[in-house]
């Protein structure tokens, strides 16, 4: 599409689907340069920094044996004090972003109720193995004030950094950003990474606060790019600091739970080492000197912290296509900070030369072609997948059980969609853009790949239990606007 047609298009834009009505009502609020640009002057809230990174609250299990997980989880309106003496009305799993920790070959059952006010929701267990009919799909939302079990088994294999969230049409995107999402961590029988070296999670969201403490709502810059916020927060903080030693190793779990933030990370004065990504472990470390996490990605990192002093976790500068004003300063942001001391740390064993094998995806039996765009129709902003919005009692694609498939993403938008597939994990296998193809120089299990604007990008999968699974964009606002596909997994 035409970025000038477009910019053009925008004062009388318009939207469908069932966050239309909110989004046009905000509209209503936005001055010339949109509701952000407003929120950035006067007196904006200060967010404390330089506090101890803190742990999120773990989901207690309830099982009084083992091989189960069993808990309750409720979503429902809650405050939050980010900055100083001022609440923020925000909506919560309990008392926050919990973490959910099991271990594979588990049986896990969660008895969820839906405590949102006049919403709809789901729970969707991102990335993970689960049943169809138990991953939150948006066909099967739970009423407000309703409840549902949710049952699943994490079978061998399984272990990984993955994450949960809403998933009801229309409604994901601003139930994420007012601050549902959680962790779920599966454990493998035996970990190959040293336990000195700890295991911290890092939980990457985006907040926007105004000068009275709440969340303003989504103005139409933040549907059609994304909501991006003013603060990237660590486990709900800015910029906390935690302490090392001098030649300590860390394992560090990253997860971006942002609506529509790319990060692209480098760790100042340590040294980095890949060694996981949404679908756990690769088979052996990578050096590195940056990453680019992309929404809903995972990595687990080794950081080797050599030298004394702060080491700062930073984000480096990164084109994702941006339309319109307001566009957000990508580099130059301080996440987090370690605070390595003098002393050196005792007996730091070395990181394993290999950590697993993956199975090499191949020979697939059928390719499929998804081409996303963005597009004006009349003064209606469209995000597509091979020209069609999501429709919920349609299916885009069928599907076999145990079958590899190629799937080729094909970008011809002007952003970045970071594409994801529900129900499994993917390997890629290369990028194309503008007649240069690279291939990825490791194997990696992954359910969110980035597909920059003009990329296209090959990945092999395989489904290995039946139903309907979702495929879209995880920029969620885009989500919401039809950017989605239903493939139905036939026994
Ligand atoms: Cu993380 Cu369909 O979602
Ligand atoms: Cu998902
Ligand atoms: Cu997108």
């Amino acid at each position: 599409m035409h970025r000038r047609n477009f910019l053009t298009g925008l004062a009388g834009l318009a939207i469908s689907g069932p966050a239309a009505a909110q989004m046009m009502h905000d509209m209503g609020h936005m001055g010339a340069n949109g509701a952000h640009d407003m929120a950035m002057t006067g007196g904006k809230p200060v967010l404390p920094e330089g506090q101890p990174l803190r742990e999120l609250p773990r989901l207690l299990n309830e099982a009084g044996e083992a091989g189960l997980f069993k808990a309750r989880l409720a979503a429902g309106p809650g405050l939050v004090r980010f900055a100083d003496r001022l609440d923020t009305p925000a909506l919560l799993y309990n008392d926050g972003n919990p973490v959910i920790e099991a271990r594979e070959g588990d049986r896990v059952e969660i008895s969820f109720r839906n405590g949102i006010p006049d919403e709809p929701t789901t729970v969707h267990w991102h990335g993970m193995p689960v049943p169809a009919d138990q991953d939150g799909n948006p066909m099967e939302s739970i009423a407000s004030g309703s409840e549902r079990l949710y049952a699943f088994d994490l079978p061998q294999g399984s272990a990984a950094c993955y994450w949960f969230h809403p998933h009801p049409h229309g409604f994901t995107a601003s139930q994420v950003y007012r601050g549902l999402a959680g962790i779920f961590l599966v454990k493998p029988k035996v970990d190959p990474i040293p336990a000195e070296y700890g295991d911290t999670i890092l939980m990457f969201t985006d907040l926007r606060i105004a000068e009275d403490g709440s969340m303003p709502a989504s103005n139409m810059i933040d549907v059609m790019n994304g909501r991006v916020g003013d603060h990237i927060l660590v486990n709900g903080q800015k910029n906390p600091v935690f302490p090392a030693r001098k030649g300590e190793k860390r394992r560090l779990r990253l997860f971006n739970a942002t609506n529509a933030r790319f990060l692209r990370l480098t760790f100042e004065n340590a040294a980095m080492a890949l060694v996981g990504t949404d679908g756990g472990l690769i088979e052996a470390p990578v050096g590195i000197d940056d990453l680019l996490l992309a929404p809903a990605e995972r990595v687990e990192l080794i950081i080797s912290f050599d030298r004394p002093g702060a080491a700062k976790l930073v984000t480096l500068d990164y084109d994702r296509g941006w339309m319109g004003p307001g566009k957000p300063e990508a580099a130059g942001i301080t996440l987090l900070t370690a605070d390595v001391s003098e002393e050196a740390a005792p007996n730091v064993p070395p990181l394993p030369a290999t950590l697993r094998s993956i199975e090499h995806l191949s020979k697939p039996a059928v390719t499929r072609r998804f081409v996303l765009t963005e597009s004006m129709e009349g003064t209606e902003m469209k995000f597509l997948i091979n020209g069609a919005s999501f429709d919920m009692k349609r299916i885009d694609e069928v599907s076999k059980v145990g079958q590899v498939e190629l799937w080729e993403i094909v970008n011809q938008a002007d952003m970045d969609h970071p594409f994801h597939v529900h129900g499994t994990q993917f390997q890629l296998v290369e990028r194309e853009k503008n007649g240069a193809v690279t291939q990825p120089s490791y194997r990696a299990w992954k359910d969110t790949v980035n597909v920059a604007a003009g990329e296209t990008v090959r990945i092999l999968l395989r489904q290995d239990l039946p139903g309907r699974r979702m495929y879209h964009c995880h920029i969620l606002e885009h989500e919401d606007l039809g950017m989605m596909g239903t493939v139905d997994v036939r026994a």
